[in-house]
C-alpha cells in the first residue's frame, strides 16, 4: 500500500486501485503550501471528526472528484449540506463494505464540533481492511484502552497516529498505543503544523526505536510504501 502525506493529519492510501484520502486540511496549513489541492486524487474521503483541521477541503475535493465521503452521521450530514455529492454514514462500531475492502468507524477520545459550532457527533478513527493488508488511523485521540480491542481482532500492517501532544496523544502515548494495537510501524501525523504541536522529531524516532518500533515521518508531498 502506498501512503502519501499532505501535511497535518491529511494523507492518502492507494489500495486496490482506489485512492482513500483522509482528513483533508491543506489550504490553511502553512507547511503544505506546495501541495496542489486541485490535483489530489480521491475515490473516498474519510473524515475522522468535525474539526476544521480535518475537513476544510473535504467538500471541494468531493465535488471535483465525485468521491464518497465517509464519516460519522452528523459530519456526513453537515458535509452533504455544504455540497458533498456522495455520503456513506457510519457510527461507532459500524462498518462499510466497499469495492476496496471494509472500513470500520471506531472510538476516539476527543471532541468533534463542526466549524460553524454545530454538533459533529462523536469523534472516531478508521480500521481499514483490504486484500493488501489492514491499517488503523486513530484520528485525533487520547490513548485509550479500547485500542486493545482493535489489536485483538485485526492484524494490522501499520497504524497512523497523532504524535503532536497538546490536543491529542503525544509520542509516549503513541508508543503505548502501538503496543495496544500490536503494530511495529507507526506513521506519525498531527505534529509541527502549529507551535503548540511542534515536536522534536529525532527524540520521537528514538522513543519508538527504544520500544522496538519504527516511527515513519513522511515529508509533506512525499510517499512511502507500507
Ligand atoms: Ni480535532
Ligand atoms: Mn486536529
Amino acid at each position: 500500500m502506498k501512503l502519501t502525506y499532505y501535511g497535518h493529519a491529511c494523507f492518502s492510501v492507494k489500495v486496490a486501485g482506489k485512492d482513500l484520502l483522509f482528513d483533508p486540511f491543506i489550504r490553511h496549513n502553512p507547511l503544505a503550501s506546495a501541495i496542489d489541492v486541485d490535483s489530489i486524487p480521491a475515490d473516498y474521503i474519510l473524515v475522522s471528526h468535525g474539526h476544521a483541521d480535518h475537513l476544510s477541503e473535504a467538500v471541494e475535493i468531493a465535488k471535483r472528484t465525485g468521491a464518497t465521503v465517509i464519516s460519522n452521521y452528523e459530519v456526513c450530514e453537515w458535509l452533504g449540506k455544504q455540497g458533498a455529492p456522495k455520503l456513506h454514514h457510519l457510527n461507532h462500531g459500524g462498518s462499510a463494505r466497499l469495492d476496496f475492502g471494509r472500513v470500520k468507524y471506531v472510538w476516539a477520545v476527543h471532541s468533534s464540533s463542526l466549524p460553524d459550532g454545530s454538533n459533529g457527533g462523536n469523534p472516531g478513527g478508521f480500521v481499514v481492511e483490504t486484500g493488501e493488508g489492514n491499517f488503523y488511523y486513530s484520528g485525533d485521540t487520547a490513548l485509550t484502552g479500547d485500542m486493545k480491542l482493535i489489536g485483538e481482532t485485526t492484524p494490522l500492517r501499520f497504524a497512523v497516529f497523532p504524535i503532536g501532544d497538546t490536543f491529542t496523544m503525544g509520542v509516549d502515548d503513541a508508543v503505548k498505543a502501538a503496543d495496544f494495537v500490536r503494530v511495529n510501524k507507526v506513521v506519525g501525523v498531527h505534529y509541527d503544523t502549529f507551535p503548540p504541536i511542534a515536536i522534536n522529531k529525532g527524540e520521537a524516532a528514538q522513543k519508538f526505536k527504544a520500544a522496538g518500533k519504527e516511527l515513519v515521518l513522511v515529508k509533506i508531498g512525499g510517499s512511502v510504501e507500507l
